[in-house]
């Protein structure tokens, strides 16, 4: 009997370690059970390289830092929606660039003063961020602060993170970044492990 109670001990003791250590370094909740990380994306699941997709690229990194920091997902939704055809997509896409445009959002904006560490990630689009993203840059002036963090995340097929970083620091040169992380939008579907270790180096 007392060599059962001392295994059932050690079985529990056991597994609290186990379920410690699998437990993020930095969860994302502060001191008062708020959580503090936000991962804003834009992702469009119609037809690219890979697709049509069921859940779009950039948003399966999204649920893998999602999955491994607790944060809080906010996605980009334009009013307009952009055509499902690649080729005509990336024509507006294109005209936007060129016009400098801010295509509207069209669902409710996050209060981005409950976090301060704010993941942002696309698709690249000619080398940079789709035009949205900026509108939603130039809409959330409270992320230009040196308590907030700001990290770019993307897919693409070849320009890895573009020019992404460097839009970070130009629209919010108050603000902390971190390294971003990049996939071929073939592989984001099996990237968890690749996000893991990218967010394990910068402290999740
Ligand atoms: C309008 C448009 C422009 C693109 N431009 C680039 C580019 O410049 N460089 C690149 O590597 N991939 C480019 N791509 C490919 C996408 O970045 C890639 O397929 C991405 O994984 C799509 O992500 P999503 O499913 O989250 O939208 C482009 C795709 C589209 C639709």
């Amino acid at each position: 009997m007392k060599k059962l109670m001392k295994f059932i001990l050690a079985a529990v003791a056991a597994f609290g370690i186990f379920a410690l250590a699998s437990q993020p370094a930095n969860a994302a909740t502060n001191k008062d059970g708020k959580n503090k990380v936000l991962i804003v994306y834009f992702s469009r699941t119609k037809e690219v390289y890979n697709g049509p997709l069921k859940v779009g690229n950039t948003k399966r990194i999204a649920d893998d830092i999602q999955k491994r920091t607790g944060g809080t997902e906010y996605e980009i939704v334009p009013k307009k929606p952009y055509p499902n055809s690649y080729n005509k997509t990336t024509q507006v896409a294109r005209r936007e660039q060129q016009n400098n445009a801010r295509p509207a959002i069209k669902n409710k904006l996050p209060n981005v003063k409950k976090y301060s560490t704010v993941f942002i990630g696309s698709p690249i689009w000619w080398s940079q961020y789709p035009m949205i993203i900026r509108t939603f840059m130039d809409k959330e002036p409270a992320l230009n602060s040196s308590s907030k963090t700001i990290i770019p995340f993307t897919t693409a097929e070849g320009s890895g993170l573009g020019n992404t970083a460097s839009t970070i620091k130009k629209a919010f040169p108050k603000a902390k970044t971190q390294k971003g992380f990049t996939v071929r939008g073939s592989q984001a579907a099996s990237a968890q492990g690749k996000v893991n270790r990218w967010l394990k180096s910068l402290g999740y």
